[in-house]
């Protein structure tokens, strides 16, 4: 039921999808070294202790990104999934400061994503939008001059988000960045409430403007802000096995995605990283039917979440849930 039911994915990161064996094809192109000798110890190093051990391997990946065509070839694949996998609309992220850094022009990867994921929309119907993140673990002014640098692309881009490492990183840090992204028409997400604190929640609503919460799982140690959430139906993208690989929670059958939409907040499921975390978003899917019973109803009410969750208009939205409901009824 869940493998071809229409979904949409709010929540993932497009280097978090670089396969070890695409890695290893293109460190060999660009005549790098290659981050792992093979592609097993590649899943070898996969193993995380918290949400850091997980970056340092992530960012080291991504040095084999250099040209226009790289970028193109990673976006590609993933977008291979969304076809595979029924997800008929896809919000990504991108982490432009993780390329400028090493030296690579932010036209090279705005420019090869970009046209992936036109060629998708034109092949097949691939619906999707661009989301630019800044990493919090660099300065505030570093993220205004990056932004700076994307709003030539501003077209490309349906808004910013925040990612990185959370702790003593605190939204605040980019309430001006933030603000100029939205005088310039951008929307607003962050990660919030990964590992950091509630209060990065009420931080990333009250001073970033966001639209939906990334992550946000540790929300439910504030019963005033899951009142709030519940209250205006903010969405949550949560990402059930990042949150059991980078050790959020020890065992996924203590994850509290079902209860948070038991309680009536607008939680979605997302894979965040699938090329580091064992799956895409299938997988997620299939994790909560294995470890925790999800019900039918629950998977179609989380599919359904993810297109009202989605910066899709309205119309657009109407349409994806009525394809949710052909399905069900051709079944
Ligand atoms: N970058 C990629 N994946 C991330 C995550 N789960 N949290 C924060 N930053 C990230
Ligand atoms: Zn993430």
């Amino acid at each position: 039921m869940i493998n071809h039911l229409p979904k949409a994915e709010l929540h993932i990161h497009i280097e978090g999808s670089l396969e070890p064996e695409l890695m290893l094809t293109l460190a060999e192109r660009n005549g790098l070294p290659a981050p792992f000798s093979s592609i097993q110890d590649a899943q070898a190093a996969y193993a995380f202790s918290d949400l850091q051990s997980f970056l340092d391997i992530y960012y080291k990946g991504a040095g084999v990104l250099i040209t226009e065509q790289d970028f193109y070839d990673m976006t590609w694949a993933y977008l291979l999934r969304c076809r595979a996998e029924a997800v008929l609309h896809t919000e990504i992220f991108f982490d432009p400061q993780t390329h400028t850094e090493r030296g690579i022009d932010i036209s090279t990867v705005i420019n090869g994503i970009d046209r992936a994921l036109q060629d998708a929309k034109n092949q097949w119907g691939q619906s999707s939008h661009l989301i630019l993140c800044f990493l919090r673990h660099l300065s505030s002014e570093a993220a205004m001059e990056t932004l700076e640098q994307a709003l030539p692309y501003k077209d490309k881009l349906i808004g910013v988000g925040l990612d990185s490492s959370e702790m003593g990183h605190p939204p605040s840090k980019f309430q001006a960045v933030f603000e100029r992204a939205i005088s310039e028409g951008l929307l607003t997400v962050a990660h919030a409430g990964e590992e950091g604190p509630a209060d990065y929640i009420w931080q990333a609503l009250d001073l970033l403007k966001v639209s939906r919460i990334d992550h946000g799982v540790r929300c439910i140690e504030d019963e005033q802000l899951m009142e709030r959430l519940i209250a205006e139906q903010i969405p949550l993208t949560v990402c059930p096995q990042s949150n059991l690989k980078l050790c959020v929670v020890d065992d996924m059958s203590q994850h509290n995605i079902l209860d948070l939409l038991n309680r009536g907040l607008l939680v979605t499921t997302n894979s965040d990283d699938p090329a580091y975390f064992g799956g895409y978003l299938n997988k997620n899917y299939d994790a909560l039917v294995e470890h925790l019973n999800m019900t039918q109803e629950q998977a179609v009410q989380l599919a359904r979440n993810s297109f009202t969750a989605s910066f899709l208009s309205e119309q657009q939205k109407i349409l994806f849930n009525q394809k949710i409901n052909n399905y069900l009824a051709e079944r």
